[in-house]
């Protein structure tokens, strides 16, 4: 977890103080977990921009190569950020927004739905 210490500012790996649009607008933090590992992140950004913020670039492994994927076309048009999400599959992080307490993890392959595991 990486802030400032100010309960409303995040740092991390952003852009704080873009050159043409300004300082990063402050936000009330939300808390998620990422296989299980809490992190902070700004009310309302995309799960991957949460994820790539706090150091994380890897999404998911190939179903067969076991290759890793991270974030490629950043708009969900393509399936490179796919990950589970509160136990959902399949979730395109780069357009799905961090809620409070949501538990994101790593999808491996094609992923196993939480009611179907022993
Ligand atoms: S990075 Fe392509 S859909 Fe998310």
């Amino acid at each position: 977890m990486t802030d400032s210490g100010d309960s409303t500012v995040i740092r991390g790996r952003r852009l704080n103080d873009h050159e043409l649009l300004g300082p990063l607008p402050d936000v009330e933090p939300v808390e998620i977990t990422v296989d299980g590992q809490s992190f902070r992140a700004r009310s309302g950004e995309p799960i991957a921009a949460a994820l790539m913020a706090n150091g994380i670039d890897i999404c998911r492994a190939m179903p067969e190569s076991g290759e890793s994927r991270g974030v490629f076309c950043g708009v969900g048009r393509c399936s490179d950020c796919l990950m589970i999400v509160d136990g959902v599959l399949n979730v395109r992080t780069c357009v799905t927004p961090v809620t409070e307490g949501m538990r994101v993890e790593t999808q491996h392959g094609l992923g196993q739905w939480e009611d179907s595991q022993p």
